[in-house]
Order: C-alpha cells, then sequence, then structure tokens
C-alpha cells in the first residue's frame, strides 16, 4: 500500500488523514495516511525516515513549512512565490516541494463561495508566512489591487515591494487602514489563534466578504464582520479541504471531490 503522511508539530488536531481517506475512498485509491510528529530540531531527519521506509508523498504544517522548502530538491513556481513548501512528492527519487495553500484560498472563494476575484479590491491583513503563501494565487487572478495592512508596517511594505511583479500590491500599517468599504477582506493575521483580532476600522468592512484563513465556528474576525455590516463570512475550513485536493492531484493525478468532504467537517464539528 502506498503511504502519504502529514508532518507538524504539535499534529494531533491535524484533519488531514481524515480528509485524504474520504478523497481516497472517493477515488477507489489504496493509500495510508498518516499523522506524523516530528521534534522540533529533526524536521530532515523525520523526513528522511519515512522517505527511506518508502513514503511517497507527505503535507507539511507548523512550524516546518520553510524547512521544507530547503529540504525540497526541485520547487514548484507555486514554491518559489510562497518560500515554503506544503506537499512534497518523491518522484524518481527526486524531492519536489509544491505550495498548495493558496490555490486552496482561491478555489474556496471562486468555487465554494462563488466570489470571482477579477477586478476586485482585496484587504489582506498581516504580512506573516500565511500571506507570502496566497499574494501570488491571489494576483494572478488579476484583482483591481490588493492592499496589505500589518500590524508592523515595514514587513508589509516589504512584502508587497516583492510581489509587485506579480500584479497591484501596495504595503502599509494597519493604523493607515482607511474606512472606505472594499470588496472582500482577508484575515491573514495569527490574531485568531489567541482569540484575538486586530483593529480595524468598522467602515472597510460594510458590504464586503470577511475571510479568515483560520477554520473555527465563528473566530473573533468573523464575528467581527457581522457586527460590521459584511456581505458573507466564511472561516477558512473550505480552503483546508482545497489546499488537501490539490495536494492530492499533485500526487494522484485525480481530483477529488470536495463539497462533501466540508459538509461532513462541519456536520462532525457541529
Ligand atoms: P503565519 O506564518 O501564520 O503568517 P507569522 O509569520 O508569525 O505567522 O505572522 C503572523 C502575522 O500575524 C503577522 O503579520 C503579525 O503581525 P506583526 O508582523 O506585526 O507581528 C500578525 N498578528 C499576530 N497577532 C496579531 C494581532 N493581535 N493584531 C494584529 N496582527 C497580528
Amino acid at each position: 500500500m502506498s503511504r502519504f503522511a502529514v508532518f507538524g508539530n504539535p499534529i494531533s488536531h491535524s484533519l488531514s488523514p481524515m480528509i485524504h481517506n474520504e478523497f481516497s475512498n472517493e477515488l477507489g485509491i489504496d493509500l495510508s495516511y498518516e499523522k506524523i510528529l516530528s521534534p522540533i530540531d529533526e524536521f530532515e531527519f523525520t523526513a528522511n525516515q519515512f522517505i527511506n521506509e518508502g513514503g511517497l508523498g507527505f503535507n507539511i504544517t507548523l512550524p516546518f513549512k520553510v524547512e521544507a522548502f530547503n529540504f525540497s530538491q526541485e520547487l514548484t513556481s507555486n514554491a518559489i512565490a510562497a518560500g515554503a513548501v506544503n506537499t512534497i512528492k518523491i518522484d524518481n527519487n527526486v524531492i519536489i516541494g509544491e505550495n498548495t495553500d493558496g490555490n486552496g484560498l482561491v478555489n474556496d472563494l471562486e468555487i465554494n463561495l462563488a466570489e470571482s476575484l477579477s477586478g476586485k479590491e482585496i484587504l489582506i491583513i498581516g504580512a506573516g508566512g500565511a500571506t507570502q503563501g496566497i499574494l501570488k494565487p491571489i494576483l494572478d487572478k488579476n484583482p483591481e489591487k490588493i492592499l496589505l495592512a500589518n500590524r508592523t508596517s515595514e514587513k508589509s511594505v516589504q512584502l508587497a515591494s516583492e510581489f509587485l511583479k506579480y500584479g497591484k500590491v501596495c504595503g502599509f500599517g494597519i493604523n493607515q487602514i482607511k474606512s472606505k468599504p472594499v470588496d472582500i477582506i482577508i484575515n491573514a493575521t495569527s490574531a485568531s489563534i489567541d482569540g484575538a483580532m486586530p483593529a480595524l476600522p468598522g467602515g472597510v468592512c460594510k458590504g464586503a466578504l470577511c475571510y479568515d484563513l483560520m477554520y473555527g465556528a465563528q473566530t473573533p474576525f468573523m464575528k467581527w464582520g457581522l457586527e460590521n455590516s459584511a456581505r458573507k463570512v466564511s472561516d477558512g475550513l473550505g480552503m483546508l479541504v482545497e489546499q488537501a485536493a490539490l495536494s492530492f492531484n499533485f500526487w494522484h493525478a485525480k481530483s477529488p471531490r470536495t463539497d462533501s468532504v466540508i459538509s461532513l467537517i462541519r456536520e462532525i464539528n457541529g
């Protein structure tokens, strides 16, 4: 049986084994997909061990995505732009690194939520690794522009300047956000993990889609959106399932259905 896995630390919470098992059942592919807890300083050792045991591919979650990038022998264009790898495939003994996070988000927005990105004004909050992973796939969809706001403005200014080659993106501080509505707001900060909410002016949200990369019934950002006349709010569960589907396709050259898996997880989580 072909072996696949997800590496992280912590990893016990991961939904990836369940998602990949649903995909493989649907498409009749015989595989095993396990969770592997890598010690913080031993990602390379743990990954090599899995490959030597015959592992054919794996996902990588926090905090190893940049280490997985450095571990890869070849990189896709998505991985290069993201500076991080969330999917590895062993192909003829070559370790190939891909990043499916950004296109997973784009598919969730455009297919599941029916939000076209072309011509839209999109405000992204945060300028860390999560933002770096989604910028190019969004810019590839030709938005009117991306406004990139971060608590530490130097970081968003720097990141915006690195992505200007892909499209219109402008970096500034969160405290400079105007109280003027945009089409879509994406929360790519890690604030929701701590139950926190970046300080944003309510006016920017009127009529917008508020999308949180975190998943959970109602994150503080989603709650803020609902209180400030957002048109729609969403957590990042759809992105999680869509990025998994793109990883699955990278390994097996088959596209699984995602809608039934998203519904199943929502049902289980109440
Ligand atoms: P990740 O890989 O998840 O993006 P990261 O690289 O540590 O994690 O980046 C976290 C992002 O969340 C940063 O943009 C951070 O802002 P700073 O660069 O100013 O630190 C942002 N962030 C975290 N907590 C926040 C909060 N309470 N309010 C606003 N921004 C926050």
